[in-house]
């Protein structure tokens, strides 16, 4: 069990066909494509259409994700499902895949932990793996954000998009697979992003639709500089703990919040721009299913080959934040 490592031996992605630019935003609200281009690097995002939800794109995301392992939905043993854009309240979506999947055998649950969602689903496959209670995991990070944004604050309408990506990990022996994963939070920091309405703290009612409590608020401006430093910081951490330094790392794929965000960390890592992935100017935020299509968009290319180090860390709601560290 020593060299026991949880490996991602399949990836997968998908999101919606429809297409919101930033032409579109600028008849919606009072915005332009300079501005957002120049403080976001967001050129367009993916739109769920009415009737689509979560769990469609994220079954898709999986489904690709588990044949490109080799393996059949009933070889999976544990389904994390990170998401918060829940298909619904009850059951967690991570049921609701398992049973469109067939993955009968799996232990389906879903994860809140906003953009750093499918770092912490990760880490978890990665401990469940080492320790022997899982042998093959399913981590799916998948979002309708759109849903939950107010298309009248155009602070947030202009960053958030849909889509899914998923990854398979199965336990391995030898030095290929996860070499250090850590996650962290700061409920401290809840109302820098957040969502007040439609819980037991402030039930649904028609007032609170009425005021928008069910949309996402943020404070942009003070997110930007935490996101920035807790990135870069366990980033370090995890690649301390692995005894490697940045420039070891062939590819660092990072939580597409914000092309001003990403830059700011791969500089403080000293990584420079060829070795980070971005693919935000397509897809905008899409918060826990942004590293799992990064990541899967990145093997699609070609970008990604065996033995290269390759280095993951998010920031989210929360806040949450969280560094992998995987030799491919
Ligand atoms: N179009 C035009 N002007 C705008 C827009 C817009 N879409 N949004 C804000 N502005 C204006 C503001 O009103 C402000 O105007 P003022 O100076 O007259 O008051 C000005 O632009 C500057 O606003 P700032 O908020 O200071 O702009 P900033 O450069 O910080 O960019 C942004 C805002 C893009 C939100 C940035 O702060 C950011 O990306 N923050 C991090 C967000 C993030 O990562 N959130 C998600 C975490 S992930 C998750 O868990 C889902």
């Amino acid at each position: 069990m020593a060299n026991m490592r949880a490996r991602i031996v399949g990836t997968g992605h998908s999101y919606p066909e429809g297409i919101l630019t930033n032409a579109d935003l600028e008849k919606i609200v009072e915005t332009s494509d300079d501005w957002i281009t120049t403080r976001t690097g967001i050129k367009q995002r993916r739109k769920a259409a009415p009737g689509e939800y979560t769990s469609m794109f994220a079954v898709r995301a999986a489904r690709q994700a588990i044949e490109r392992a080799g393996l059949e939905p009933s070889d999976i043993d544990l389904l994390l499902c990170a998401t918060v854009t829940p298909d619904q309240i009850l059951p967690s979506t991570g049921c609701i895949i398992q049973a469109e999947l067939g993955a009968n055998k799996a232990a389906a649950m879903d994860i809140v932990a906003a953009c750093s969602g499918f770092l912490y689903g990760l880490t978890l496959a990665d401990t469940m793996i080492r320790t022997g209670q899982s042998k093959n995991a399913l981590v799916i990070g998948a979002e309708i954000l759109t849903q939950y944004v107010d298309y009248s604050d155009r602070q947030t309408c202009v960053l958030f998009g849909d889509g899914a990506g998923a990854a398979v990990l199965s336990a391995s022996n030898g030095d290929r697979g996860i070499l250090a994963a850590r996650i962290r939070s700061d409920g401290r920091y809840e109302e820098q992003l957040y969502s007040p309405g439609g819980g037991t703290r402030k039930p649904a009612t028609a007032e609170t639709l009425a005021s928008g409590d069910h949309f996402f608020k943020m404070k942009g401006n003070e997110l930007f500089k935490v996101a920035v430093r807790s990135m870069a910081d366990i980033s370090k951490e995890v690649l301390e703990e692995a005894g490697l330094k940045p420039e070891n790392v062939k590819l660092f794929i990072p939580h597409q919040a914000n092309q001003r965000i990403t830059d700011a960390v791969a500089n403080k890592l000293n990584v420079e721009s060829e070795r980070v992935y971005s693919n935000i100017a397509m897809h905008g935020n899409t918060s826990s299913a942004s590293i799992p299509i990064g990541l899967d968009e990145c093997v699609e290319a070609g970008r990604i080959t065996e033995g290269d180090l390759v280095l993951l860390a998010s920031f989210g709601g929360g806040v949450t934040w969280g560094g992998v560290l995987m030799r491919w």
